[in-house]
């Protein structure tokens, strides 16, 4: 045997491949400290099943199923770990606990001048990270970003002017790419003080949508296999051989064009600013602060921030405004109390037109509610939000998990739980305004829409405004429903759970 193997190489070759890989195989399925937490056995040997499970596009509802056949800790990849207990948020994202973002986060990054430029969201460096953020941050406040609400307004006029074309010709529209244009556009005049021109001409700007669904397909397929990154899109030959799949390179172009229009930028990187310079927007201030300390805040710095807000507020944003509608048509009683809730509220003079955000939170609670719920019911991202174990290990779940091990919340699982939340498959706004504060409170953990700790979402203001804003103004101009209450919308999973078919009719109320 020995020497037939000598003589021929080709087989000795195929014969130590196979053993290299039933060893590695087996030392995925024993990996030590994790091989007794359940889950699909195939997902234990290799990362094909995840990959598999996110390529079919529901990964959330498997997720859900999964934690309620194995409980909290569900082993969904050899090294992959996901975590159903509300209770493990502040042990895996809470401050200083050490767990780090991983590679599923980097490869969601724009090049510049051939080289990948991490941003707020996907950098793993903590440090970095926090350098960043202290520059940037207090653009995010509520405050601040209250100081362009009249840029809102005009895009949720320029949104219901356009609807009202489709509610005078009693044609059916998609509400759902409308939604989208809007949070484009919102995005744009609070980063760029410039409508993006979403909503004036109807339709995508650029091929932006379709680069951003692109970029999370390809997030959420390469984002399980990180290390294929440099081969693909990471490759600094990728552009030259497939031009057409440079997403990436799209944001980064549209976020030019966008900052053109306001500013130069020199040969030599600096960036020349034209005299609308002082406003409110978040490029005029990250331009000042530029002018004032090109070290604290380099071109760089700049382009990557606004390049950002492009890819992290539109998308994200326009899921949760269609959760919120298509949830609100599909339970009628939650939408009568809604109207009649708007109704009181502007009889008794307390709603302005446009309606401030100032008053939409003061005098309707249960729109407030409404948009939690409909957040809880469609989170807006939907796989595992992954950090690593720090090196010396930490328990989760009573568990002792090994450092380097991939630990992850996913919203759809922690939302479903129906200890937390009971009926958790209901839309039952109630349930954030009658119980205990106690319960409230706890409910309040759990909410894992914009994520958790250090490195939750910076952008939430923006998009708590546009809701809490947009969902009132539109019901109360347009009585809307499904245009075929027969057919569900169809939902997607790329990382985001986008939604698509959401057709309605809209009557004009006034
Ligand atoms: C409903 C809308 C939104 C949802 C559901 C959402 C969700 C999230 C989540 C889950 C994270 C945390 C990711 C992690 O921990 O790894 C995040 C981070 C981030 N989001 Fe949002 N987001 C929304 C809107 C926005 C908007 C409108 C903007 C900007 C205008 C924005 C900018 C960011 C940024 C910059 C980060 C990185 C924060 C950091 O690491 O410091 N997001 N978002």
């Amino acid at each position: 045997m020995k020497h037939t193997l000598i003589e021929n190489p080709w087989k000795s070759s195929i014969l130590v491949i196979f053993a290299v890989l039933i060893i590695r195989l087996l030392t995925n399925r024993y990996k030590r400290g994790i091989c007794d937490i359940p889950g699909p056995l195939l997902a234990k040997y290799t990362r094909l099943w995840k990959l598999h499970s996110v390529w079919k596009g529901d990964h959330h509802h498997t997720a859900i199923d999964l934690h309620k056949k194995h409980g909290s800790l569900v082993r969904i990849g050899p090294n992959h770990i996901s975590v159903g207990d509300p209770n493990a948020i502040p042990v895996i994202y809470g401050l200083n606990k050490g767990f780090t973002k991983t590679a599923f986060f980097p490869l969601q990054s724009i090049s510049w001048n051939k080289r990948p430029q991490m941003n707020l969201f996907s950098t793993r460096d903590e440090h970095f990270h926090r350098l960043q953020k202290r520059s940037v941050a207090n653009s995010y406040s509520m405050t601040s970003i209250l100081e362009l609400e009249s840029a809102v307004d005009s895009c949720s006029e320029t949104l219901i002017s356009q609807l009202r074309k489709f509610a005078d010709r009693k044609t059916p529209v998609d509400l759902g790419a409308w939604l989208q244009y809007y949070a484009f556009d919102v995005v744009g005049e609070l980063t760029f003080a410039k409508k993006l021109g979403f909503l004036e001409g109807g339709q995508d700007v650029d091929g932006m949508m379709e680069a951003i669904r692109g970029m999370l397909a390809y997030a959420s397929i390469c984002g399980q296999v990180p290390e294929m990154h440099p081969l693909l899109l990471g490759n600094p030959l990728f552009p030259i051989l497939m031009p057409s799949m440079e997403s990436w390179d799209k944001v980064l172009q549209f976020t030019l064009k966008s900052m053109s229009s306001r500013s130069s930028i020199k040969r030599d990187g600096e960036l020349q600013a034209d005299e609308k310079v002082g406003g409110k927007d978040m490029m005029s201030k990250w331009m000042a602060l530029h002018r004032s300390n090109p070290e604290k805040m380099s071109t760089k710095d700049v382009m990557v921030h606004l390049s950002a807000n492009v890819f992290a507020g539109s998308d994200t944003t326009a899921i949760a405004l269609r959760a919120v509608f298509y949830l609100l048509m599909r339970n009628p009683h939650v939408l009568a109390k809604l109207q009649s809730e708007i109704d009181t509220a502007a009889d008794k003079g307390n709603l302005g037109n446009p309606i401030s955000y100032q008053e939409s939170t003061t005098y309707l609670p249960y729109l407030g509610a409404v948009l939690k719920e409909a957040m809880r019911l469609h989170p807006s991202t939907g796989l595992i939000i992954e950090r690593e174990v720090p090196k010396e290990g930490a328990v989760i779940c009573g568990k002792q998990i090994p450092g380097g091990t991939i630990v992850g919340i996913n919203a759809w699982v922690v939302h479903r739980d129906a200890e937390l939340y009971p009926k958790p498959d209901s839309f039952i706004p109630e349930r954030w305004l009658d119980n205990s504060p106690e319960k409230l409170k706890e409910m309040e953990q759990g909410f894992f829409n914009f994520g958790s700790g250090a490195r939750t979402c910076l952008g939430k203001n923006v998009s708590l405004m546009e809701m809490y804003k947009i969902v009132p103004q539109l019901l109360r101009e347009f009585e809307i429903q499904l245009h075929d209450p027969s057919k569900d919308w169809k939902t997607r999973n790329v990382w985001f759970v986008q939604q698509e078919g959401m057709i309605c009719e809209l009557v004009k109320k006034i």
